[in-house]
């Protein structure tokens, strides 16, 4: 134990919202396993923030136990780490209410995440002032933007502070959210002259933050946008969806500039297969003797290699309620205790004592 506590503070969660892709594996998952040897670390299951797009409540059940499937099968030790569900404490909601009262609805507002999610609710494509006035001045907003939708940085902040985390290992897309952490954190120390929040970042192993492309042609992978390969597809669904990957004619002459379709394919290759095989291909793609087919059967078979072994896994456990509750309920514990230090510290630094 005493060892434990000078290692760096891991933390990090992903929400339920379905099934683990290949975005999350290679964004945050394979991160967090090969930090789990090293470091003091605390993987969650982000329920709350799932509620913010208003899920159907049996289905956010099962995702919770779907993501929790799966981070064991993808090789989380419960031993190792803290794996608890964030509902499971409460001190999180409490320390929500408290840092709400120093964010800001205007930078809230301006977070790329919250404009993004607010535009698609509404149906509109402009700019953010549009937005604010469609927030504000139309009836059916109320539902689909929420409060919650709104202040989710600062939930996703007190998930960070509350654990006293250093890193925090997340995909690209969610650095802006840990940037707002740290300005959170820096104005709840000098509003109150103290230094009891240090400011946690990304971890991403020396290298950069990824952002893994979908198949569709465009942009990331992601649950919303419908473009996922599962850690749990089976093998035909799987070789269906790669060999379905968006390509285009082929290069008619010798060292054609790449289209963003084909970009994509090469840089999910690069970041399953390795830059070996890419490399291979890339100069297929150069001197025109590329064969896509080709090219996607091999990414199949590399994805398979991964996500296979998990799969089998997945079905396994998934199975076995009784070790999944066991989990979270040893996790939760665990978990409790730091929060509870931490909400006790910061209802004094804010002046709540009992009387
Ligand atoms: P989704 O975008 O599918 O809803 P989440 O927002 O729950 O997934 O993301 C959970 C974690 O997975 C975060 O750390 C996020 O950065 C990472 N992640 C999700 N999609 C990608 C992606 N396409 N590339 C890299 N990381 C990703
Ligand atoms: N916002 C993150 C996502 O969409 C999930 C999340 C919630 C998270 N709280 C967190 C990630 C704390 C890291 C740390 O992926």
């Amino acid at each position: 134990m005493e060892e434990n506590n000078k290692k760096k503070v891991v933390l990090s969660g992903i929400r339920s919202t379905g099934n683990l892709h290949l975005g999350n594996y290679y964004g945050a998952l394979s991160k967090f396993l090969r930090m789990q040897d090293d470091f003091d670390c605390r993987f969650f299951i982000a329920d709350l923030h799932a509620l913010t797009t208003n899920p159907d409540p049996k289905q956010l059940h099962e995702s919770v136990k779907n993501i929790l499937a799966e981070y064991l099968a993808a090789g989380l030790d419960p031993e190792k780490n803290i794996l608890y569900v964030q509902s499971d404490i409460p001190e999180i909601s409490e320390m929500y209410l408290l840092l709400n009262m120093h964010v800001g609805i205007g930078e809230l507002m301006r977070t790329a995440s919250f404009k993004d999610k607010a535009r698609k609710a509404l149906g509109i494509t402009s700019d953010s002032d549009e937005i604010e006035k469609e927030i504000i001045g139309n009836q059916t907003s109320n539902q689909r933007v929420n409060a919650g939708l709104l202040t989710y940085p600062t939930l996703m902040a007190v998930d960070i502070l509350i654990h006293h985390a250093d890193y925090v290992p997340v995909g690209k897309d969610q650095e802006q959210h840990l940037e707002l952490t740290r300005r959170f954190a820096r104005r709840f120390n000098s509003f109150y002259k103290t230094d009891y929040f240090g400011e946690p970042v990304n971890f991403n192993f020396g290298g950069e933050a990824l952002k893994v492309p979908g198949l569709d042609g465009s942009g990331k992978m992601g649950k919303s946008e419908g473009n996922c390969i599962y850690l749990i597809d089976d093998e035909k669904t799987l070789r269906k969806k790669v060999m379905r990957a968006v390509t285009d004619e082929g290069p008619k002459t010798p060292n054609q500039l790449v289209s963003q379709p084909v970009e994509n394919l090469f840089t999910l290759m690069d970041i399953v297969s390795g830059k070996d095989v890419t490399d291979h291909y890339r100069q297929a793609y150069a001197d025109c003797s590329i064969r896509y087919g080709d090219m996607k059967k091999q990414l199949a078979e590399d994805i398979l290699k991964v996500t296979l072994p998990i799969r089998e896994r997945i079905l396994d456990i998934r199975s076995n309620d009784e070790y999944l509750s066991k989990v979270v309920r040893n996790g939760a514990e665990r978990a409790r205790a730091y929060a509870a230090d931490t909400l006790k510290d910061v209802r004094e630094i804010m002046g709540i004592r009992k009387i």
